[in-house]
């Protein structure tokens, strides 16, 4: 009797532990299938022993049912905003005035944190268990979304401690942002759009929208995350620092931002580091609407107090927008290549975070209808990261009455079908699968970076190809001579050489980066790696089930009718017989390579290419793994801008060093740089 229980103490123990070191400290110990056995054990245990489950155990992040409305929560101490600051004078004014204050007699150091672009959120921890998370609401009382909360996985039901210097107090409220990663976002969207749901504007909206959820199985559907920013009341403990707080915060178990998070002692270092993380915004997988510019030490903070909403120690200094007003010139719609049409508005240029954009996506007619868009509007747009703008809004205050409204077409504005809406389906496509717009597109498709990843190869090229002639189909591109290549406007010998360089390269390739060059609908990149992952084998993928598909974790009844519709179709599986005829080849049977198979490899400084969770996921990607710690199994240390003491230590240790370009190239070598491509 004391056995299962102690035995289920262990487990939940072990599991918490393995928890933090994948989700929080981006350095896992073990397989994912180690780990699935763990759970699968705990779940197994508690199923039989139902008495035995607790709040805090590892299974419960899901399950609770949907309610009628949100509790109320009061928060301890109120969840105060930030002052914001718009350019370099406001950060340098922000900086005298903290000095005055301070009298001078102190040295103040900031710490600079990205400014996440979620909801604010507190997690009340009970000696140590989750017992309450609530939104800011008017940041006096919040809405209870517990059930919610529990279901982020980065979010530890249960602090453990760690570090002897770092107790778990019996009571803290941590703060945090809950927020989406703008790839979960795109899918959502994505997936919202084929249900006929209306899309939502940004990744803070659906963050927001997902944890306002009265429905928590709703909420676990959404790939959600959090960074832990801060606390609210904390008992027993005294920490000196900001930073101190933070480290402790990780050390229990919760998750902070810690690569991009820096601590300055001179304020030109702290703006130019501002500028940085405003530069470096679309390259991360989150979105950031700014930067946050805190004095470190805890009791410099409470010498200076707060406003009445906001504190004296703190500014967040404010990127420059991602939403922009323009006029809409017209309306048309774009074939894609699932033949699926989509209206576009052809806008004013204008300049949004850098980039001109001079199209959006308006999705569909509903969301046309929904916004009321009309020809010659007055709209916001959107950018977001590397997304497509989108139109937020019409401004109709700024109606002339020149405003048209769009029909959507009846035929296809390029091969002139009648366009069709499938039953149960929302997307209006052209169903001419040879219509030119399609062929395309799917061309465009099949050589992009994420799929087959042909250098040189670009949308007017092949353009040029298909309206000579040169090329029907994608089998067709293995075939180009240099002569052919010759003839095309603006290529020579040597880039033609280049070219016919790369087509050749690319038959090398992966079988996740070959699925998802195929194009089948609702398989992108993710979807395709699990596709590879389950079949590791071409000839296995063709012959999938429907059964087989839907055991795959994170693959739905959509997703296999459409992979199911795509190999049963005679005309896809002659078109994937050529391309395999042309000599195109997988590199590695398993979607994570071999070459890096087992190697371990530990970054540090910082690397401009990428982040330091893309830089683990592109190692994992590649079958490595990534460590915090250099030893002397560490197989490669990778090291970035300003490296730190491990860089010191890998020498004395005789282990490899990469800098970031050998690094690349040994990632380029093995296969998958990236996943997004
Ligand atoms: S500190 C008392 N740090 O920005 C100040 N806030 O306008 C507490 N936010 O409601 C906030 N990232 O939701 C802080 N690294 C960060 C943040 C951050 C995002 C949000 C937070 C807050 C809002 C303030």
């Amino acid at each position: 009797m004391d056995d299962i229980r102690q035995e289920l103490e262990k487990l939940k123990e072990n599991i918490r532990y393995h928890n933090q070191r994948y989700y929080n400290l981006d350095d896992p110990e073990i397989s994912d299938a180690e780990y699935d056995r763990l759970f699968r054990t705990l779940l197994d245990i508690e199923k039989r022993r139902p008495d035995l489950v607790t709040p805090d155990s590892p299974s419960q992040r899901v399950g609770a049912e949907p309610r009628e409305s949100f509790s109320q929560v009061p928060h301890r101490r109120p969840m105060l905003s930030l002052e914001n600051g718009f350019d370099e004078k406001e950060i340098r004014d922000f900086d005298v005035r903290v000095r005055k204050i301070l009298k001078d007699l102190y040295a103040c150091n900031y710490i600079v944190e990205p400014k996440m672009d979620g909801l604010a959120v507190e997690m009340v921890y009970e000696r140590g268990v989750l017992v309450s998370a609530s939104t800011r609401g008017d940041g006096y009382v919040g809405e209870n979304v517990t059930p919610n909360i529990r279901t982020i996985r980065t979010v530890p039901l249960k602090l453990i401690q760690r570090q002897e210097e770092h107790p778990v107090p019996d009571l803290i409220e941590v703060r945090g942002e809950a927020y989406m990663e703008i790839a979960a976002f795109n899918e959502l969207n994505k997936l919202r759009l084929s249900q006929g749901l209306p899309v939502f504007a940004n990744p803070r909206n659906a963050a927001a929208g997902s944890i306002r959820q009265l429905d928590p199985r709703i909420t676990r559907e959404r790939r959600l995350n959090m960074f832990c920013y801060g606390a609210g009341e904390v008992s027993g403990l005294k920490f000196k620092t900001h930073m101190d707080l933070l480290n402790a915060l990780q050390s229990w178990g919760l998750r902070i931002n810690k690569p991009y998070i820096r601590e300055f002692s001179n304020l030109d270092n702290v703006i130019e580091y501002c500028r940085r993380l405003e530069q470096e915004r679309s390259g991360l997988p989150y979105e950031i609407d700014g930067a946050v510019i805190k004095v470190n030490e805890l009791v410099l903070q409470e010498r200076l107090g707060e406003k009445s909403r906001s504190p004296r120690w703190a500014l967040a200094f404010k990127f420059k927008p991602t939403q922009e007003t323009t006029r809409i010139i017209k309306i048309d719609v774009q074939v894609g290549r699932t033949g699926a049409i989509t209206p576009v508005a052809w806008l004013e240029p204008v300049e949004i975070a850098g980039v001109t954009v001079s199209r959006a996506t308006l999705h569909n007619k509903e969301e046309i209808e929904k916004k009321d868009i009309r020809e010659n509007d007055t709209v916001v747009v959107q950018r977001a990261g590397d997304v497509i703008p989108e139109v937020v809004k019409v401004i109709t205050s700024k109606r002339t009455g020149n405003e048209k409204v769009f029909q959507m077409p009846s035929n296809c504005p390029v091969c002139g079908t009648k366009l069709e809406k499938r039953q149960g389906e929302v997307v209006i496509r052209c169903p001419n699968k040879g219509c030119p717009a399609q062929v395309r597109a799917r061309l465009i498709h099949f050589v992009s970076k994420g799929a087959m990843d042909i250098e040189g190869l670009g949308e007017k090229i092949i353009g040029q190809l298909l309206d000579r002639e040169m090329i029907r189909e994608a089998a067709d591109l293995f075939k180009l001579k240099k002569t052919d290549l010759l003839k095309l406007d603006k290529i020579e010998q040597k880039s033609a050489d280049n070219l016919l360089k790369s087509i050749e390269k690319s038959k090398k390739t992966t079988l996740p980066r070959f699925i998802y060059s195929l194009g089948i609908r609702h398989v992108g990149e993710h979807i395709a790696d699990l596709l590879g992952a389950r079949y590791r084998d071409i000839e296995k993928f063709l012959t999938a089930t429907e059964e087989e598909l839907l055991s795959v974790k994170e693959i739905g009844p959509q997703i296999a009718e459409s992979v199911i519709s795509y190999l049963s179709d005679i005309e896809n599986r002659d078109h994937i017989g050529r391309l395999l005829d042309e000599g195109i080849v997988f590199q590695d049977s398993s979607p994570r390579g071999e070459l890096l198979a087992g190697k371990a490899f530990v970054v540090t400084g910082t690397l401009g290419s990428m982040s330091r969770s893309e830089a683990k996921e592109a190692i994992e990607r590649n079958g490595g793994r990534m460590a915090s710690a250099v030893s002397s199994s560490t197989d490669y240390l990778v090291a970035g801008e300003a490296p730190g003491s491990k860089l010191q230590k890998a020498r004395e240790l005789g282990i490899a060093i990469l800098d970031e370009k050998k690094f690349l190239d040994l990632l380029k070598e093995t296969g998958r740089l990236k996943n997004g491509g």
